[in-house]
Formats: structure tokens, C-alpha cells, sequence
């Protein structure tokens, strides 16, 4: 079979550049992004973009309305459709059974629903984008029995702010179902995708192999915050083990920067995903190995801000803090499940004066500072949060001299080096160093 036209439901984090970069590279193919939501449609269609992602427009312009279109229109996404992707958002459970552990698939359900009233004229190959609980390709045969389709697992493991990036060159694609589908989809990889790079699996694996990178992301980075944690106690650098563990070749040194604690919309809703996938297993001894990894990234916020308010003397009230950076990390305008959701929170419960600011990022309801200008006279505290590199450009010296005495920083991500803050006088503190 040929693949001649592509649909994708959702227009997303996920769904949005990867159809991009998709159309850009196999300009055979047509690709329509369907959304439910006309905002969003209509964002990308004027270029103004509903995520924020490096080189996207350069993407965009380059296929947007040649093999690339964005629409509310259910028949122009499945009319004579080969291969539909489901990319739209599968957050952590609210309610009932499972809640805030395991995955919601209403929105996938959704979609189904639109498939299934949809007469079909030739067979579609139904790919899974989003993370989803495991077996949720059964589920997706039992909803759509009598519709020819065929489920394949396609998991995505783009990072915000290097989404292109990823697309373009990805470390591997993971394709798992039946090998006959699996191949047409790969099909399309292939006109950019190294075919080495490309793993061919069985649906679970594919659908596991989602949940566990990233839950092996969450565990690297506890695991050296754990260690931080070792190091305040005995006066070790952290940065330095990271060094020495990290070049072992078979542990590798990325992911092993200690931080105030991992947020992001995946690492702790697939990690929560694993542990709830556990417990429904009844796997009790797994399950605490996996939730230990979580249970170590809430206690890393708590003892910073714990860290913060023990050495003010538990006396915020009424004192000016500066918080740098609300994104869960640097280079996106991302703020879901960010340490400093928690973070801002305590110091508020303080009653400290909070001056918040990000180059990026916007949490709502609070007050936020657009540029730095004024932003350190008269304040007692600094508080790094993320790590944007205009952080690390800051005349402190001067900062200094308009702080109040004494004048502490707090710096959640080590960006800073302590020595030098030392000297200009700050009472500096980082993570695991001393
Ligand atoms: C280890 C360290 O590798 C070495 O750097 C250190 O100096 C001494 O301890 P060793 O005890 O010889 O070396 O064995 P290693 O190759 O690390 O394996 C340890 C155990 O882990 C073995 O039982 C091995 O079978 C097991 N293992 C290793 C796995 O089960 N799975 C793996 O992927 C790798
Ligand atoms: C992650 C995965 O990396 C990606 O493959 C998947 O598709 C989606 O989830 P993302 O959420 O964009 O991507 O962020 P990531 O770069 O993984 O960082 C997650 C969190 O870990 C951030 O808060 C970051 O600051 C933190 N982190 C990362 C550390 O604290 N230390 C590190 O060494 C690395
Ligand atoms: P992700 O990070 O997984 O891409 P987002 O929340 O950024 O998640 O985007 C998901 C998109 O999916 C939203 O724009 C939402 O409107 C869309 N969506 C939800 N349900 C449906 C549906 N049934 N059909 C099409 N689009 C949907």
C-alpha cells in the first residue's frame, strides 16, 4: 500500500511540529492536523504558534498550506486517509480509581468515537502518538472491531524547547504491531530517519518503552539528588561526582545535573503511570522501587525550601525574595509541574514579599517582574529556580549593593559558582556543595 495522506488528531505540544517536520520531509505525503478546538487551529494557521519551539516557523512556512493543513474539519483529516495519528493530551487521572496516578484516555476515547462514526473507505492505520496506558491498544481493537483498522504504537520523545531538534534527528523511532503496518509507517521515517534508527518492536513493548525512558529520566535524576543530598551532609561536591560517575561509559554523563527537583507534563505523570501500572499488577515491591524515585523528587523541594526558610531564621515575613525562573527548566515558556509552583507557594505561606521573574514563563494569577530593572534593591533573598542562561549574566556585585543585609541566594540549579558569590559577599547556597 502507498501512503499518500496522513491525519493527525490533535494539534499540540506534540502534534503541531511533529506533523511540521513530518510534511517538510516527505513532501509526497499530504498531512492534515485535526483539533477539536478552533483557537488552536487558527493559531497555527496565522502563524501564531500555541508552543513555543526553536526553528518550528522555518517548518511551518516551508509546508503550510502545500502538504500541510491545519483544520476543524473531520472529513478533510479522514477522507481517503492511510495513516492517522493520535497526538492529543492524556493527562494524570482526576477522579475515581487510579486518580492522580493513572492516565486519563477520555480525549483518545473521543477521537475513537469520531473513527468509529466515520465511514471508512480503505484501511487505516491507526497510530498511538501520546503516551497511553499499557494496553490501550486493546482497547482501541475492542472500541473500533468492526472498522478496518490497525493499531500500531509510535511513542514520541520530544523535549520541549528542543522538539525540531529531536524530530530531525532522533536517537530512535520505535514502531511496534504488526511488522506489514509497522513497515508503511516506517516508510515515512525513512525519507530522514537513518534505517538503523528505526526499532521495529511487539505493541506493548512499544507502549512500555514510553513510561520507562522516562521514568529512567525521573531516576537519574533523583538518584543524584539523592546523592546531593549525601554531599550537604559530608561536605563532597556534587558536581564533581556527577563528573566522575558520569564519565563511565556505561553510565554516561548526561542527566545527572542535581536541581531543585524534575517537573515537566511527562517525566512525573509517566513515572505515576509505572507505579500505578505496578500496583494493578499487584507488583507491591516494584511498584515502591518506582514510587521511592518520586517520593525523592518531592522531598528535594521541600528541603530547599526548608533550606531557605531555616536559614532565614524562619523570619520571611514581610521580607522581599527574588525568584528567578517559574519554567521547569530553561529555553521553554513552560511552567506545568515546575519546583517552583511549590516553591513560590511556601515562601507566599511565609508571608514573604515574592518579585518574580522569567524570561519565558507565566504562572498564572501572579504578579511578575518583565524585566530585571529594580528587581534586587532592597530584597533580602535570591532564589534561582531555573536555569536560563541570563542568569548567569547578572551583575551580582551590583545586586549585592542594593540587596538588604545579609544577603542570601538560594540556587536551586548550581548555576552560580558559590565561591565567587561567597566573595562578593552573598551567603550562597547550592545543592550538594559546599
Ligand atoms: C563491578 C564494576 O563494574 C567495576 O567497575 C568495579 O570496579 C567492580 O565492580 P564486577 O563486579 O566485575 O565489576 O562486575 P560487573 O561487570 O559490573 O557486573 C556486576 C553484576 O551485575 C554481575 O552479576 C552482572 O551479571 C550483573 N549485570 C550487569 C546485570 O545483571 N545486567 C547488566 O546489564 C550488567
Ligand atoms: C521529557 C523527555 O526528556 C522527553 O524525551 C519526553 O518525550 C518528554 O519528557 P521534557 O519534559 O521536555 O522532556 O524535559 P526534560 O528535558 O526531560 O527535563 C525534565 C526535568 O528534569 C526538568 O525539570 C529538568 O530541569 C530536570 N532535569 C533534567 C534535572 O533536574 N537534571 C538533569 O540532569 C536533567
Ligand atoms: P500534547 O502535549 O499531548 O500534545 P496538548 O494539550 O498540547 O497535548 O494538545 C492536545 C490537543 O488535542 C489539544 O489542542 C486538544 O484540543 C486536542 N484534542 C483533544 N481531544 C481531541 C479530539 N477528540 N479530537 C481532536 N483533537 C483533540
Amino acid at each position: 500500500m502507498q501512503i499518500n495522506k496522513v491525519c493527525c488528531f490533535g494539534a499540540g505540544y506534540v502534534g503541531g511540529p511533529t506533523m511540521a517536520v513530518m510534511a517538510s520531509k516527505c513532501p509526497k505525503q499530504t498531512f492534515v492536523v485535526y483539533d477539536i478546538n478552533e483557537q488552536q487551529i487558527n493559531k497555527w494557521n496565522n502563524k501564531q504558534y500555541p508552543v513555543y519551539e526553536k526553528n518550528l516557523d522555518e517548518y511551518i512556512n516551508q509546508t503550510l498550506d502545500n502538504n500541510l493543513i491545519f483544520t476543524c474539519d473531520i472529513d478533510i483529516a479522514l477522507k481517503d486517509c492511510d495513516i492517522a495519528f493520535l497526538a492529543v493530551n492524556t493527562p494524570s487521572k482526576k477522579y475515581g480509581l487510579g486518580a492522580e496516578s493513572s492516565l486519563d484516555i477520555s480525549y483518545i476515547d473521543s477521537c475513537l468515537q469520531e473513527i468509529k462514526k466515520y465511514p471508512l473507505t480503505k484501511k487505516l492505520i491507526l497510530v498511538e502518538k501520546s503516551t497511553v496506558p499499557i494496553k490501550t491498544c486493546d482497547y482501541i481493537n475492542a472500541v473500533l472491531k468492526d472498522k478496518n483498522i490497525c493499531v500500531l504504537s509510535n511513542p514520541e520523545f520530544l523535549a520541549e524547547g528542543t522538539a525540531i531538534q529531536d524530530l530531525l534527528n532522533p536517537d530512535r523511532v520505535i514502531i511496534g504491531g504488526a511488522i506489514e503496518y509497522a513497515q508503511q509507517l516506517a516508510s515515512l521515517y525513512e525519507q530522514w530517519v537513518p534505517k538503523e534508527k528505526i526499532i521495529f518492536t511487539n505493541i506493548y513493548s512499544a507502549e512500555l518503552s514510553k513510561i520507562v525512558a522516562n521514568s529512567f529520566l525521573a531516576q537519574r535524576v533523583s538518584s543524584i539528588n539523592s546523592i546531593s543530598i549525601i554531599c550537604d551532609k559530608i561536605g563532597a561536591d556534587v558536581n564533581e561526582i556527577s563528573q566522575c560517575v558520569g564519565s563511565d561509559s556505561r553510565i554516561g554523563n548526561k542527566f545527572l545535573k542535581t536541581s531543585v527537583g524534575f517537573g515537566g507534563s511527562c517525566l512525573k505523570k509517566d513515572l505515576l503511570c509505572l507505579i500505578y501500572l505496578c500496583e494493578s499488577l499487584q507488583l507491591d515491591e516494584v511498584a515502591q522501587y518506582w514510587r521511592q524515585v518520586y517520593l525523592l523528587n518531592e522531598f528535594q523541594k521541600q528541603r530547599f525550601y526548608n533550606l531557605i526558610i531555616t536559614s532565614m531564621f524562619n523570619s520571611l515575613r514581610n521580607k522581599i525574595i527574588v525568584i528567578l525562573g517559574v519554567t521547569f527548566k530553561a529555553n521553554t515558556n513552560d511552567t506545568r509541574e515546575s519546583a517552583s509552583l511549590m516553591i513560590i507557594q511556601k515562601l507566599q505561606e511565609e508571608q514573604a514579599i515574592l518579585r518574580i521573574y522569567d524570561p519565558q514563563g507565566k504562572i498564572d494569577k501572579l504578579e511578575q517582574y518583565q524585566n530585571l530593572d529594580g528587581i534586587f534593591q532592597g530584597a533580602s533573598a535570591i532564589v534561582i529556580l531555573t536555569e536560563w542562561e541570563e542568569f548567569t549574566k547578572i551583575d551580582y556585585a551590583q545586586a549585592y549593593d542594593q540587596m538588604a543585609k545579609p544577603s542570601y541566594c538560594f540556587d536551586g540549579r548550581n548555576l552560580l559558582q558559590g565561591d565567587i558569590m561567597k566573595s562578593l559577599g552573598f551567603l550562597y547556597y547550592g545543592l550538594g556543595r559546599i
